[in-house]
């Protein structure tokens, strides 16, 4: 992240924080709004001089503005079953260094795509909860109502109310719903169940138990802002299908990180927790054919998978990283430690 942008999310969070608009902040510090608009944007310099009429008009010390998180700015809205927060050093160190667009077709929770926050993206799932809340980030409408509605969901929190909202799909007409309440009742859920997982059982229907939990935060605002500010100044795709269709865009050059559900430890194909659509076995040969294929096109691509023989032996042709990853299986999974992981690289 370049230092312009970061001053400019800075600026922006500091601004809607003193509720003012940016002609407000024009007024207020005498600065034309375009210009104001361009350092949001991350793409005008500012002088000492403009730094402290900023600070003037939205009465906070000029501190303050510089008080950005340069490195990192945006991290997952949600909690994710397979995220990839703690793998995220591993991964950027296996990434190639240089590749026109990227793509990650099971985005999940995004904890890659949101640390290295590409400039040109296809990003897709194929749980239309989750999109529904990527969407929101694209719309200021969509956005607004969001958090208007988390702030919602978080005042009236109860067992009741938590068992109310997740009955909501239970409404035929459930998909019809604006996005913003269906992305307002995916993150409240998922920080309110039990673990913050995200499960579907057999019908479809959002099965999680209520975590009990007295109070719940739903939303950090510096970060909802900051990946509202992301996506309004980057070009990224937002689907909402299977992995297949996402990545036929792919192009010689361009890069694709696969992180699919993993093959199962067992050898058996059994209940996964993504989705209604188990991954199993056969989606794992379709999904190693793809990667074939894209490989023949000259596209760059990772995948993560357990290491299990099945995957070693799909992606034989392949460069195979085995990793240890901190992550234990679940809770209940027969005492088992870390497992392994491979991350498999055509490059
Ligand atoms: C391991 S998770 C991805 C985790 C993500 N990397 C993160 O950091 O949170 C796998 C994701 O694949 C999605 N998924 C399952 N089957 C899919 C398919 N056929 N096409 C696209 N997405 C799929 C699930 O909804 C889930 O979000």
């Amino acid at each position: 992240m370049e230092i312009q942008e970061a001053f400019g999310i800075r600026l922006k969070e500091l601004r809607t924080s003193a509720m003012l608009s940016q002609l407000d902040l024009a007024k207020l510090s005498g600065i034309e709004r375009a210009q104001i608009s361009k350092i949001e944007n991350g793409t005008a310099n500012v002088t000492l001089e403009t730094m402290e009429k900023l600070s003037n008009a939205i009465k906070v010390p000029i501190n303050e503005l510089l008080n950005f998180r340069y490195q990192k700015v945006m991290h997952p809205f949600a909690k994710w079953a397979g995220g990839k927060t703690q793998l995220l050093a591993k991964l950027k160190e296996l990434m190639p260094e240089s590749y026109d667009t990227y793509f990650e077709p099971f985005v999940g929770g995004g904890a890659l795509f949101f640390d290295i926050a590409p400039k040109k993206a296809y990003i897709n799932d194929s749980n239309s909860e989750l999109i529904c809340v990527y969407e929101c980030f694209k719309n200021d409408d969509d956005f607004n109502s969001l958090l208007e509605l988390l702030d919602e969901h978080e005042k009236n929190h109860s067992e009741e109310y938590y068992y109310s909202i997740r009955e909501m799909d239970k409404n035929p007409f459930f998909n019809t719903l604006p996005i913003y309440v269906r992305a307002a009742r995916m993150i409240y859920l998922n920080k309110a169940c039990f673990n913050g997982l995200y499960r579907v059982n057999a019908k479809g229907f959002f099965n999680v138990p209520s975590g009990k939990k007295e109070k719940v935060n739903t939303y950090d605002k510096n970060n909802m802002y900051s990946i509202k500010n992301y996506f309004a100044n980057n070009k990224v795709n937002i689907f909402n299908g299977d992995y297949e269709e996402v990545v036929s865009h792919a192009k010689a050059g361009d890069f694709v990180y696969f992180d699919p559900p993993y093959d199962t430890l067992d050898d058996k194909d059994s209940f996964t927790a993504y989705s209604k659509d188990a991954f199993g076995k056969e989606e794992q040969k379709r999904l190693a054919f793809v990667f074939d294929e894209l490989t023949s096109k000259g596209v760059k691509v990772m995948l993560s998978n357990h290491n299990t023989k099945f995957i070693r032996d799909l992606y034989k042709d392949h460069n195979i990283h085995v990793i240890e990853a901190k992550r234990m299986i679940n809770s209940n999974a027969n005492g088992r430690g870390p497992v392994e992981e491979v991350i498999i690289t055509n490059y």
